[in-house]
């Protein structure tokens, strides 16, 4: 799709065509690397370059921000990756939380037996063994002395930061004085033993989450705050720049539903656009679940079966919640949207990548991200390296920069090839010091998107940038404002 036209260039509006164009851009521009790539690799593992862990870091910003900041009904945690081994016991992710395995007779190659029609995806054969069960959690053992089999030892790396929350519901509730209906926030890394993970950073075995718990009483309107938080999700992601275009929804079958979920409705995004097939085109970005009470009551030391006898003989304490005013003790139920830091990143750069191409055929790439996830908001770049005064001055307006927005110093090259540069790393402005700068003490500021280019005096031009910024970022919404009145 054609755009417009800027200095020869046309500009395209589509964003990446498939994820090996990300691949590649985010390895030449160091968003991110394979990991281990010197010893030949790790299966699906990335390392984040300079660039991907301001990028990754901003996503989280944002998400921290809208949620614990704007909001005054959600408070944030960090709790442990490797928790006490009954946590898995009883939020049923020891019995339940794993993924039908087949392998090929024919290529050796192993499946999802979900995943495929029967035939292997490698091969093509059918002559598959019968599927097995595989749990996905990572174990480890606890304790220098401990023995590799020891079941004493055993313990998880977490697969959900989920439960972090639960166990801690408590602790906050109390602590924070909080009143049902209030949240909890956490953002951390989850690990998973993937079958087939693959796609980049789509599905991996180490992944980082943003997961929040909102705690509302047994008799809420929980289909319909499932809703409301999907629509706040789709606006958030709006916001961070992602086209609702290519942001859909998907109500999950009853059969696909995790053990502890009654609804799930999944954000999806178009991460295969080059699939012919619109359905196989979308990948899950989210998932906003009704968990109901299950959780809290699994990890509660009083709740009872049909006979009387205790659920759970383990727990030490009761995570029921007595509500004041109508003096009932209950177990809150619970509405969680889980997102995937990665998932959200990609999703980011796809949408954010763009083409212009001029009429000699040679092609730039723009990555118009918005200004609050950009890792770099200013370059300071000056005309002429060999000019002690101009580099001294670009120098110092990069210093006096860094206190309110992230800006970086290059002269590593041309000009044009700086700004292009900048451009494909996604840098909204870029400000050049020039001869006549050291005359009349300004600056040229050139715009990413348009390639404008303004005259801009020193004195004022952190106050430029930051209202350049600010008129470019999308308004955050307010989330799920109703859900405050339950
Ligand atoms: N606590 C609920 C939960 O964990 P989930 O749908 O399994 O739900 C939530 O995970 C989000 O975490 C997913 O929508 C996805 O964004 C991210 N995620 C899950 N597994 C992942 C993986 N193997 N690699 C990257 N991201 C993953």
């Amino acid at each position: 799709m054609t755009i417009g036209v800027i200095c020869g260039y046309i500009l395209s509006a589509m964003p990446a065509p498939n994820i090996d164009t990300i691949v590649s851009l985010a390895k030449r521009r160091g968003f991110v690397f394979p990991s281990s790539e010197i010893y030949g690799g790790l299966g699906s593992a990335w390392d984040y370059g300079p660039l991907g862990v301001e990028l990754c870091n901003n996503v989280k910003q944002s998400w921290w921000r809208w949620l614990v900041y704007d909001r005054d009904d959600i408070e944030g945690v960090d709790s442990s990756i490797i928790l006490n081994r009954l946590v898995w016991k009883y939020s049923g992710h020891e019995a339940t939380f794993h993924d039908p395995l087949v392998d090929c007779r024919e290529c050796k190659f192993r499946m999802r037996a979900d995943k495929i029609e029967g035939k292997c995806t490698n091969c093509g054969s059918a002559n598959l063994t019968e599927p097995r069960f595989f749990n996905m959690m990572f174990r480890t053992t606890i304790g220098a002395a401990a023995e590799e089999d020891d079941p004493a030892a055993l313990a998880y790396l977490r697969p959900e930061t989920a439960q972090g929350i639960f166990i801690n519901f408590l602790n906050v509730q109390t602590t924070m004085r909080r009143k049902i209906p209030f949240g909890i926030a956490q953002v951390g890394k989850s690990f998973r033993n993937e079958i087939t993970p693959g796609n980049f950073i789509l599905r991996t075995r180490e992944f980082e989450q943003m997961e929040m718990e909102y705690f509302v009483k047994p008799d809420a309107e929980h289909l319909k705050l499932v809703d409301e938080w999907v629509e706040a999700y789709l606006e958030w992601f709006k916001g961070l720049g992602i086209s609702g275009d290519n942001l859909q929804l998907k109500e999950v079958p009853a059969v696909e539903l995790a053990h502890y979920s009654k609804r799930t409705v999944d954000i999806m995004y178009r991460y295969f656009p080059e699939r012919a097939e619109e359905e196989r085109q979308w990948e899950e970005l989210m998932g906003i679940a009704y968990r109901t009470d299950f959780d809290l009551r699994a990890h509660s030391s009083k709740v009872t079966d049909a006979e009387g006898q205790r659920m759970n003989p383990d727990a030490t304490d009761d995570l029921s919640y007595f509500d004041e005013a109508t003096k009932q003790r209950f177990y809150p139920h619970v509405i969680e949207p889980a997102a995937g830091v990665n998932r959200t990143v990609l999703a980011v750069l796809m949408d954010a990548y763009s083409e212009k191409t001029n009429d000699k055929g040679e092609t730039r790439v723009i990555l118009k991200l918005s200004p609050q996830l950009a890792p770099i908001k200013a370059a300071i770049l000056p005309l002429a390296k060999n000019k002690p005064e101009i580099v001294g001055m670009a120098k110092a307006i990069k210093r006096s920069l860094q206190p309110v927005l992230r800006a970086v110093y290059d002269d590593t090259g041309g000009i044009g090839k700086l700004y292009a540069r900048q451009d494909e790393i996604g840098t909204p402005m870029c400000v050049t010091v020039d001869h006549q700068s050291l005359e009349d003490e300004a600056v040229t500021v050139r715009d990413r998107d348009t390639w404008e280019q303004e005259r801009v005096k020193v004195t004022e031009l952190a106050e430029y940038l930051q209202r350049r910024l600010k008129a470019a970022a999308p308004l955050q919404p307010i989330a799920g404002s109703s859900a405050l009145e339950i």
